[in-house]
């Protein structure tokens, strides 16, 4: 049974996370997706919100599972007894960051081996910070996350007055 860890922030979840998760789960037995809780970060939507948001979005993937964790991903890797870490690749400027995180995840935890999946064309513009951009002056995000995701963020930036 192989098991894939597919971690991030997920703030808020795309379409782009959704694909990623959904390509991990026809090459993995099991996905465990990982929502990073970051007491450094003030994030805009809560790790709760953003668990329930991709468990709505992926219910219907019988392997794949959505928990949120705190500290370091090796730990929960070990902990979860996960063979792999998976991660979407947008661009090259992606690669540097992802290609660092994964040498430092290898080197704290040796034989921790991170697999990426290019992300499909259409959702190689879409980023959550440019998701939560939009969504603040008003704009139609529901090209690029899922119907719930949209509404949550629409919820959220007219209860608050907040601009990211
Ligand atoms: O949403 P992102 O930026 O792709 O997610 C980054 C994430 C959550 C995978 C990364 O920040 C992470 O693994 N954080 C946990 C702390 C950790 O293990 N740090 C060492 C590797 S950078």
């Amino acid at each position: 049974m192989a098991l894939a860890l597919c971690p991030g922030s997920f703030d808020p979840p795309t379409n782009g996370h959704i694909d990623i998760v959904e390509r991990a789960a026809r090459h993995f037995d099991r996905v465990i997706v990982a929502v990073l809780r970051n007491p450094d970060k003030k994030p805009l939507l809560e790790v709760e919100e953003r668990v329930k948001l991709l468990d709505d979005a992926l219910g219907h993937l019988p392997g794949v599972e959505v928990d949120s964790f705190e500290g370091l991903l090796v730990d929960l890797a070990k902990e979860r007894g996960a063979d792999v870490i998976v991660k979407g690749l947008r661009s090259t400027s992606d690669m540097g960051y992802e290609l660092q995180m994964a040498h430092i995840n290898a080197a704290l935890a040796p034989g921790t081996d991170t697999v990426f999946i290019a992300a499909s064309p259409e959702w190689t513009f879409v980023s959550s910070s440019m998701v939560k951009q939009v969504a603040s002056y008003g704009g139609d995000v529901s090209p690029f996350v899922p119907a719930s995701v949209a509404e949550a963020l629409a919820r959220h930036f007219t209860s608050s007055e907040g601009r990211v």
